[in-house]
């Protein structure tokens, strides 16, 4: 039986291929992986990949499509075809053109969480790590903002404008699992627990937080953080990389079964057939991704 992680650094190599994978990824994909990092740090990284021929990309379909996007000459491939993240699927672009009809002077932010034809239509993109620099940087003072209903209503309380939900409701599956009952007991057992959450969970949640952050802000704030023990308010992929990085460190989920499926598609197996066969590759028509591109690159120009 062929060792699967090995053959697919020998495939790497012959393909002249590197693998981006996202902190929720198996922790099995993670260590195969060149780079793992949040929404904004795998798109960076895309965009300014040079040497590879082939970027796999081990996430979901947003994530692979803002790479082909903001890096056309490589070939990006989606190991797993129904990777698809639900909150992407929640925004129409129907939606977006009714809500710019009704509100003409608002200007339109869309997370990344997004489909590059949503992406189009927006001014601006952002993520978890730079929604707030974003909006901030807009001298508009009511904002239309998609589709995750709690990060609207996050950055709503920072910057203290007007966001308009795009749906009223959309909302990440995964994090509306989190309880803050659940932390409540865990602090009872762990008093001196810091607790992170991902601005994904809803207002309750991050009321209990300590901190609201990014995935790798979050990696960030553990490492600089003295305290020993986290309760961590997102999916639970990011603990490999939390204990990796702080093996000294105790890191507990505030639920335990905070797992987005749909990230967890993508397998050992998957990217190695998906290296092998060059699948599936990401396409996204260049009059869409033109006008997406711009969104993206303006969202680097702020942060
Ligand atoms: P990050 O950009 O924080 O990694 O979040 C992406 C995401 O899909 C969260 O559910
Ligand atoms: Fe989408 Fe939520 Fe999964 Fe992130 S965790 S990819 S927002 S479903």
């Amino acid at each position: 039986m062929k060792n699967l992680s090995t053959e697919i650094q020998k495939l790497k190599k012959e393909k002249k291929a590197i693998i981006l994978a996202h902190n929720y990824q198996r922790p099995e994909v993670q260590e195969v992986a060149d780079y793992i990092g949040d929404s904004i740090e795998l798109s960076r990284k895309a965009m300014q990949e040079k040497t590879a021929e082939i970027i796999v990309f081990s996430a979901v379909d947003f994530m692979a499509e803002s790479a082909a996007i903001l890096n056309p000459t490589k070939k990006v491939l989606l190991p797993t075809l129904g990777a698809r993240c639900p909150m992407a699927q929640m925004l129409t672009v129907d939606e977006i053109k009714r809500a710019k009809a009704r509100y003409p002077k608002a200007p339109v932010v869309l997370y990344v969480n997004t489909l590059a034809e949503a992406k189009a239509e927006c001014d601006v993109c952002c993520t978890s790590a730079n929604a707030v620099e974003v909006i901030n940087s807009l001298k508009a003072d009511t904002v239309l903002f998609g589709p995750d209903r709690n990060l609207a209503q996050y950055v709503a309380e920072k910057t203290g404008k007007t966001i308009i939900p795009l749906p009223e409701y959309g909302f990440c599956p995964t994090h509306l699992l989190f309880q803050p009952e659940d932390v409540t007991l865990l602090k009872q057992k762990h008093p001196e627990a810091v607790v992170m959450v991902h601005p994904e969970c809803s207002s309750e949640m991050r009321k209990v937080a300590d901190f609201i952050g990014s995935t790798s802000k979050m990696c960030t704030y553990a490492k600089e953080n003295p305290a020993k023990t986290f309760i961590v308010g997102t999916e639970e992929g990011l603990l490999h990389r939390l204990r990796k990085e702080n093996p000294e460190k105790q890191f507990l989920t505030a639920y335990e079964g905070a797992v987005c499926p749909n990230m967890k598609l993508n397998t050992l197996d998957r990217i190695y057939t998906s290296l092998k066969e060059e699948k599936y590759p990401v396409k996204v028509p260049e009059a869409v991704a033109k006008k997406a591109r711009k969104a993206l690159e303006r969202m680097f120009s702020v942060s």
